[in-house]
């Protein structure tokens, strides 16, 4: 039964893939009845998708994989983090968690905990860089530290701002660890990982975050008043708003990327716009941008790299009915939505379901006002000589076309 995609749909999005080189997937693996890793990678093989992230360092995983073009990226769970302080333990860890799978299985990044600066147990945060410190000592004293990057992956919360992209910024609270964080980032030559979800933006405000924006179908977008660069959805807004809040701790050169997007087909009735047509519309025009190698206004030319969350859903996560509606596919390998992909290859009807008639625009209207801040945050007007000394930096960098990186 795993195999019953559509042949069609198959290569539909195979080719669809195909051309997204940088594109990557979560494979979370909170569920009962999802198909076994060797299975997987057989679907992974057939889509194309060459990057994957897990949440664990699960052997079966990660011996299923070897010999095989996908690259891993693995985390180290939060709860591992302050014993991984430790050189011996992080070295034991190294030792027996990837040693033994490199290099049949191309294990390319280790994500030192997931969103451990938005934690609950603030104590936590303590432990990130000297976890990440001894990890890297580690896959240093094993020759392992040039094909294997290590960072983590953070929240969009540990923004004070985010709108405009311009005024992004850490809060005050974190900046500390941050600035040792982003230390290490630099020094390594590691992408700062950001989890963003323009769906929480909208789900929090839908009445003054348009949904176009947030679902990268047409608009008018917004101008950031201080760049003049033009956005025309929150993603890309986003990512940019963590350059400039890296910037302004001295940081201009280090890459974002995203290590989750996703949008839930599915959620509470208190959960506005979890469906399957936004879903749909969000993955669909995702894909069509990486399949541009677009990058970001700040960063035009650099390509955009992106994770999506995530290949299945997974019916065992706790939370709210969206958290167990992310996937693409659902465990028995059919996909839990048309991602449009028919409509956009041309091809037709084999792979119509319910929802792939409803892909027509919706007909909200994104003339009123630009996008507000979903946290309702007003805009800072920095005026400090330094904050316009940074801004001109940046935007330099943009207009020379020249990225900062090296
Ligand atoms: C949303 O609804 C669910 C049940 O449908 C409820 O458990 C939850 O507390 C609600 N959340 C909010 C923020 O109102």
């Amino acid at each position: 039964m795993f195999f019953h995609i559509p042949l069609l749909f198959l290569l539909s999005f195979s080719g669809f893939f195909g051309g997204a080189t940088s594109l990557g997937i979560n494979y979370g693996q909170i569920g009962n009845n999802l198909p076994s890793p060797d299975k997987v990678l057989d679907m992974l093989t057939a889509l194309r998708i060459t990057k994957v992230r897990i949440y664990d360092t699960n052997p079966q995983v990660l011996s299923a994989f070897a010999n095989s073009k996908v690259e891993i990226i693995v985390t180290v769970e939060n709860e591992m983090l302050a014993q991984l302080m430790d050189p011996q333990q992080a070295l034991r860890w190294v030792t027996t968690r990837i040693k033994p799978y490199v290099p049949a299985t191309r294990i390319t990044g280790i994500a030192v905990g997931n969103e451990v600066f938005t934690d609950d147990d603030m104590t936590l945060m303590e432990t990130l860089v000297p976890a990440m410190l001894s990890i890297h000592t580690a896959l240093t004293q094993l020759g392992l530290d040039s094909s294997i990057k290590i960072s983590t992956p953070s929240s969009l919360a540990v923004l004070q701002e985010s709108y405009p992209p311009s005024a992004g910024c850490f809060k005050p609270e974190i900046t500390g660890i941050m600035s040792q964080f982003l230390q290490f980032l630099s020094t390594t030559k590691s992408p700062f990982w950001i989890n963003a979800y323009p769906y929480f933006a909208y789900k929090d405000d839908p009445n003054s975050v348009p949904l176009e924006y947030v679902l990268f179908n047409p608009n008018p977008g917004m101008i950031d008043p201080f760049t003049r660069l033009h956005y025309d959805n929150m993603l890309y807004a986003q990512a940019d708003a963590v350059l400039f809040a890296m910037a302004k701790m001295g940081f201009g050169g280090i890459e974002v990327r995203i290590s989750e997007t996703g949008w839930p087909s599915k959620g509470d009735p208190n959960e506005t716009g979890a469906n399957v047509e936004n879903a749909a519309n969000y993955n669909r025009n995702l894909l069509r941008r990486q399949m541009a190698n677009e990058g970001t206004p700040l960063r035009p030319n650099l390509r955009l790299e992106i994770y999506l969350f995530a290949l299945f859903n997974e019916n065992l996560k706790p939370g709210p009915t969206s958290e167990r509606n992310y996937g693409l596919y659902q465990p028995d390998g059919t996909m839990a939505y048309n991602v449009g992909l028919s409509s956009f290859k041309g091809t037709s009807s084999s792979s119509s379901s319910s929802s792939s008639s409803s892909f027509s625009p919706s007909s909200i209207s994104l003339s009123s006002s630009a996008p507000t801040n979903p946290k309702g945050a007003t805009m800072g007007y920095y005026q400090s000589l330094v904050y316009w000394m940074f801004v001109y930096l940046l935007t330099y960098q943009v207009f020379m076309r020249r990225p900062m990186y090296n």
